[in-house]
């Protein structure tokens, strides 16, 4: 093989695996109509019901809208009792995105005095990328809040896209 055409592989592929990283990660929104806010009495359960079926993956950004209220990312501990005295992390500018950056459980629950016990908080569990290889399902676009888009398709659809161009290269 020459040097120039070794050279095109290598760009591809560093191209290729930059288009995948990039789109790899995913946006979800919080309680697609209402946002982020104090669930209905007879429905407290409603952001953890909504996180678990969805497969939040390392890298994807949660993105909480409200209005006079405030996200915390808060310990397991800290989760259970409502305690808002020492977040590790605080946001009350209306229009926080949250990035998941490792894998594992992340806690968030309201600020405001009172909300937490009524059901404005969530567990998001975050899956590594080789735990999502080993087990099936899919990300699902159910209340309150809808995914963008599935990036297990745009994944696909640009694997396969990056396949063929590389494929052209080496049957050119
Ligand atoms: C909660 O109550 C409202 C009306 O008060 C009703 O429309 C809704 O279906 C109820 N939700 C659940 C989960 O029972
Ligand atoms: C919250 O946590 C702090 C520090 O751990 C503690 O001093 C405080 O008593 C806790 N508050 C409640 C309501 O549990
Ligand atoms: C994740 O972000 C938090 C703050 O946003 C930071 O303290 C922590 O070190 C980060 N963890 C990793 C694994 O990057």
């Amino acid at each position: 093989m020459s040097s120039s055409k070794q050279m095109s592989l290598l760009l591809m592929t560093i191209l290729s695996s930059f288009l995948y990283l990039s789109v790899s990660s995913f946006e979800y929104e919080i309680g697609a109509n209402e946002g982020w806010v104090v669930p209905p009495a007879n429905d407290t359960r409603i952001y953890n019901d909504w996180a678990s079926e969805n497969r939040f993956q390392v890298d994807d950004t949660i993105r909480f809208k409200y209005r006079k209220d405030s996200v915390m990312e808060v310990s397991v501990e800290d989760y259970k009792k409502c305690n808002s005295s020492h977040p590790n992390f605080f946001s009350n500018t209306g229009n926080t995105v949250y990035h998941l950056n490792h894998s594992g459980y992340f806690y968030f629950m309201s600020g405001v005095s009172g909300h937490c016990e009524r059901g404005q908080r969530m567990i998001i569990k975050v899956i590594s990328s080789d735990q999502e290889t080993n087990s099936g399902g899919e990300k699902s676009s159910a209340s309150p809040s809808a995914p963008v888009l599935s990036s297990g398709v745009f994944k696909a659809l640009l694997s396969q896209l990056a396949m063929s161009y590389v494929a052209s290269y080496v049957f050119y």
